[in-house]
C-alpha cells in the first residue's frame, strides 16, 4: 500500500475485539517508534508496553479512552535526554519527538492490520504514580492497539466519541 493510501485509509479505532496482538507485531510497532526522527536524534522516547491483566486494569481505571483494547503503549519522554533550547527557557522537544514517534507507531499498526487511537485524555500525574514512573520520565500519550471489532467504522459526526464510561463502545455501527 502506498503511504498516501495508508494515511487516507487509517482511522481511529474505538471498538476492539478481544484478540491478542501477536508479539511480532508489537515488535514491528516498536521498531517503527525507534526509526522516528527526534531532535538531534537524541531518541528520548520511553515506551511502556501495557498488556498484563494488572496493567490493563490500572490503565482502564485511569483512562476512559481505552475502548476495550487488549494492550496499550504508554509513550513517554525522558526529560534528561530531550533537546533543550538555549534561548527559550524551559523549552524541550520531548512532546514533539514523542508525537512523531506515536505517529510512526499508529501508521505501522495499521500496516499490520491493527487499529489504534491516540489518547491524551488522562491525568499524567496519576498515570505516572500508578506505574511508578520516575519524575524525569513524562507521560505524553497513550496508544491503545488491537484488532478492530467487526462492527467498527470511522467516526462520523453524531457518534459518541468520548464518554463518561469506559464500557461504552465507540465507532460502532
Ligand atoms: C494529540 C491527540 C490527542 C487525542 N486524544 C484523544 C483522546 O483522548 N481520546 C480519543 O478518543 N481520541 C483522541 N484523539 C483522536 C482524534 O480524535 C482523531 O485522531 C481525530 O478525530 C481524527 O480522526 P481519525 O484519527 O479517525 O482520522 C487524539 C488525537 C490526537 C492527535
Amino acid at each position: 500500500m502506498s503511504f498516501l493510501d495508508l494515511a487516507a485509509e487509517r482511522f481511529s479505532v474505538r471498538s476492539f475485539s478481544d484478540r491478542e496482538v501477536e508479539q511480532e507485531k508489537i515488535d514491528l510497532i516498536l521498531k517503527a517508534a525507534q526509526l522516528a526522527p527526534t531532535a538531534v536524534n537524541y531518541q528520548p522516547q520511553r515506551i511502556y508496553v501495557l498488556k498484563s491483566e494488572a496493567a490493563m486494569n490500572k490503565i482502564n481505571r485511569l483512562c476512559r479512552c481505552i475502548y476495550g483494547a487488549p494492550m496499550v503503549f504508554l509513550i513517554c519522554s525522558d526529560e534528561r535526554r530531550t533537546w533543550k533550547s538555549q534561548t527559550e527557557r524551559g523549552y524541550s522537544t520531548g512532546e514533539m519527538d514523542c508525537s512523531i514517534v506515536c505517529t510512526h507507531m499508529m501508521l505501522e499498526a495499521w500496516e499490520q492490520g491493527l487499529g489504534s487511537v491516540w489518547v491524551r485524555l488522562f491525568d499524567v500525574n496519576a498515570v505516572a504514580k500508578a506505574f511508578d514512573i520516575p519524575e524525569y520520565i513524562k507521560p505524553i500519550c497513550l496508544l491503545p492497539v488491537g484488532y478492530a471489532s467487526n462492527d467498527c467504522v470511522p467516526y462520523a459526526p453524531g457518534m459518541t466519541c468520548i464518554g463518561p464510561s469506559r464500557t461504552l463502545r465507540r465507532n460502532c455501527k
